[in-house]
């Protein structure tokens, strides 16, 4: 029961189905010192964990989604520290939850805070949101995945541009170039992102899950290798009381009420 949880550096709620977790670190503009990345990594453990919740809501303030990595912790850290801690080597823990992960992004999402995101499913921006992979002015590169995922998002072009220059990218460019699937004023950001959310909890969680296995299988294999697992996937789909139930919901024209939430 994650209430139960003490965390400090974000928030925990639940809204139905859906597991909102709030980056909440202001003094440091959410940037995501070691202590915010275990708890963030065991927030969204715990919610892929709980039969109750069908999708994951991550989002930070108004001001900043994350601002980064913590610079003022890495400073003094040399080369076996961090090789030796395997710095951001927990994140993965992050990328291998099953259920769907929303992101709701407002203001900077800078180094480790757009890499976060790029982490998510689905990424929705407030008009104000801000993504930039600025680590080569601190004499650095992107240590959290950007280099991989901002490429696979956005093409060579602009990820070679943002990382090698450290320019921010704006919301609308940001959507313009495929990095996030929609832009909403910032007021409404909180419940538009919710809705999202909402309405994938209410499918089956089987088909939503093997769906999000499915598309990500197609940054790790070959077409074919990608449209076979996706064709297995289908077909083991006919398993469930889920496939019987939305189908004989279409032709019976009623909302289907799904088993397996
Ligand atoms: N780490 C630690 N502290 C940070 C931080 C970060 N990434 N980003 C902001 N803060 C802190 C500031 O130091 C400041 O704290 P103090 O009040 O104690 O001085 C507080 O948050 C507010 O920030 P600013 O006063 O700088 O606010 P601003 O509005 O003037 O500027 C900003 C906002 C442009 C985001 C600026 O804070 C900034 O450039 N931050 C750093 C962005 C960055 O370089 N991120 C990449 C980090 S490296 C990384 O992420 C590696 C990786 O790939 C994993």
């Amino acid at each position: 029961n994650q209430s139960a949880q003490r965390y400090q550096n974000i928030r925990v709620e639940t809204r139905e189905r859906v597991g909102l977790i709030t980056l909440d670190r202001p003094k440091a503009l959410n940037a995501l010192n070691a202590q915010t990345m275990r708890e963030t990594v065991a927030a969204v453990q715990a919610f892929d964990a709980d039969r109750g919740i069908g999708t994951i809501l991550l989002t930070g303030s108004e001001r900043a989604f994350a601002a980064g990595a913590d610079i003022k912790e890495m400073a003094s850290q040399d080369y076996a520290d961090v090789y030796l801690a395997d710095w951001f080597a927990d994140w993965d823990g992050f990328t291998r939850v099953r259920k769907p992960i929303v992101a709701a992004v407002s203001g900077y999402a800078l180094g480790g805070g757009c890499e976060l995101a790029m982490m998510c499913d689905v990424l929705i921006a407030a008009d104000t949101a801000q993504f930039g992979q600025p680590e080569i002015d601190l004499g650095v590169l992107p240590g959290m995945g950007g280099s991989q995922r901002l490429t696979r998002a956005v093409g060579k072009a602009k990820a070679m541009d943002m990382i090698l220059t450290g320019r921010r990218m704006d919301a609308a460019e940001a959507e313009r170039s495929g990095l996030v699937s929609r832009v909403v004023p910032a007021d409404e950001l909180l419940d538009r992102a919710l809705e999202v959310a909402a309405t994938i909890s209410t499918r089956s969680l089987p088909a939503a899950l093997a769906a999000k296995e499915a598309v990500n299988a197609a940054f790790e294999t070959t077409l074919a290798q990608g449209v076979l697992f996706e064709r297995r996937a289908f077909h083991a789909a006919f398993a469930t009381e889920d496939q019987k139930e939305g189908m004989a919901a279409f032709a019976q024209k009623r909302q289907a009420e799904f088993k397996h939430r």
